[in-house]
């Protein structure tokens, strides 16, 4: 059978799942690929370092440049994280007439227009499934199979280390801070967790998703975005009382002005499809105008499936579909048109508003004074008598549908009220 040679740079999480797929499973490989696809370099940066997966004599090596100088090797997963040495990396390969798979949205969010307009002007491809949602098909979905469609709206659970922290906490009560060191442990988070937690990751995902579906195109860190390193289990327990989940969610959605993209946690129904996404998975509803909704599910993050959709991406380029795709999508393209954007504070929306309040007398009266003075109208109140005598109170308000806007200016006014003891928490409610 014909050989095609494949390297692979870093062999960490993701790169030993690749290699583990590749040398154990080279005929299954070879029977989607119509050719095997013969594993003859991983780049690691310390030679000595135990490896999640046994190679072959030779395979490994510290030199880069035995997987650039050599022209056998026409295709490498690039699986090194954050942006150098991978943005160099990733030219030197492309310039040495490779094409490079890729995990890795924060290279792309950041240097995508750098690396896909090389890539085409030297002929090459560039191949990302894995870069959103782990082992979850959505660029080929949004790329390809729904090309017919004008994408509507997208809401996404994009981050399994956020899914998998805010799970823990929902079912077993767990801090915050408890659950992070297990999900680097299971391998979900970066090697900066922080990028997971503040919502920068989900916000470099959206900005891929929606550039390949809508055409917009917007830096990963224009994107309004908070995380969920800053909630409180408290906030957990109203959600639930009150018949929600706390999920992460980016989002886009097509308005009148362009579009509207942020990354926020958000109360959504339990019982829905996006509350009962628990652990590392993730989940993308997608509406087309024609197709109607869709929903994809699946595991966002972790070893195998994230090397899913590496070695999937490998076996595209090697059959040649890859190349094809990849020159009419023209990503990242100053030929694509453009999607404009939609002032983040018009975007309209529920939300929930928890403050801490002196538990005395007027208190509510000056809260929903403020509240009215936004035209932000209140759908209900929630206020627990006090356990033990003290001098605050939580007081949970859910409004009708207003603005981002009024919402943001109803809790800066809020907070400089006497009465009010910390800043007002807000969050997005999806019904
Ligand atoms: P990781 O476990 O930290 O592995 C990174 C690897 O890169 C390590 O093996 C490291 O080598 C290697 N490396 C770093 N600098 C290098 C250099 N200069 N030369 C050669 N090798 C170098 O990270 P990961 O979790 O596999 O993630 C890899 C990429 O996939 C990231 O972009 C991440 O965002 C993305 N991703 C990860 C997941 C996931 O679930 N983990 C899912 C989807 C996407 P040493 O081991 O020798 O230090
Ligand atoms: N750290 C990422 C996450 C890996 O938790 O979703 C998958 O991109």
């Amino acid at each position: 059978m014909e050989k095609t040679k494949v390297a692979i740079i870093g062999l960490g999480t993701v790169g030993s799942g690749v290699a583990r797929l590749l040398l154990d499973f080279g005929d299954r490989t070879a029977r989607h690929a119509g050719r095997t696809l013969w594993l003859e370099k991983a780049v690691v940066r310390d030679l000595e370092k135990t490896r999640d997966c046994d190679l072959p004599a030779g395979v490994l090596t510290g030199n880069i440049d035995e997987v650039i100088d050599d022209p056998e090797i026409r295709v490498v997963a690039q699986l090194i994280g954050g942006l150098e040495p991978a943005r160099t990396v990733m030219l030197r390969l492309l310039e040495s007439g490779k094409d490079v798979v890729t995990a890795n949205k924060a290279l792309l969010a950041e240097h995508g227009p750098e690396i896909f307009d090389r890539a085409r002007d030297l002929g090459r491809c560039v191949a990302f499934e894995a870069s959103v949602a782990g082992g979850i098909p959505i660029i080929a979905n949004i790329g390809q199979c729904l090309s017919a469609n004008q994408l509507l709206s997208l809401q996404g659970i994009l981050n399994g280390t956020s899914n998998f922290i805010l799970s823990k906490m929902h079912e077993e009560g767990a801090a915050y801070q408890a659950v992070v060191a297990e999900a680097q442990r299971l391998g979900y988070a970066e090697a900066d967790p922080a990028m997971d937690v503040d919502g920068t990751d989900a916000a470099q995902k959206l900005a891929i998703l929606a550039h390949l579906g809508f055409g917009a195109r917007v830096n990963w860190d224009e994107i309004p975005r908070s995380g969920i390193d800053s909630l409180d289990i408290i906030d957990v327990r109203f959600a639930e009382e009150m018949g929600y989940r706390i999920k992460l969610l980016a989002v886009a959605q097509l308005v009148d002005e362009g579009i509207e993209l942020h990354v926020s946690p958000t109360l959504v129904r339990t019982g829905g499809p996006l509350a009962e996404v628990g652990g590392p998975y993730n989940a993308i509803r997608v509406v087309g105008d024609a197709v109607g909704e869709l929903l994809f599910y699946g595991p966002g993050a972790g070893q195998m499936p994230t090397a899913s959709a590496v070695v999937a991406d490998m076996i595209d380029i090697a059959v040649g579909r890859c190349p094809i795709t990849f020159r009419t999508l023209e990503l990242w393209s100053n030929r694509a048109s453009r999607v404009a954007r939609a002032d983040y504070h018009s975007a309209r929306g529920r939300f929930y508003l928890r403050l801490t309040v002196d538990d005395s007398p007027g208190v509510l009266a000056q809260i929903t004074q403020v509240l009215g003075e936004q035209s932000v109208s209140i759908a209900s109140v929630l206020q627990h008598e006090p356990n033990e005598a003290g001098d605050s109170i939580s007081l949970v308000i859910m409004t009708h549908k207003t603005t981002e806007g009024a919402a943001s200016e109803a809790c800066d006014k809020m907070s400089k009220l006497a009465c009010v003891q910390a800043t007002p928490v807000r969050m997005w409610v999806r019904d």
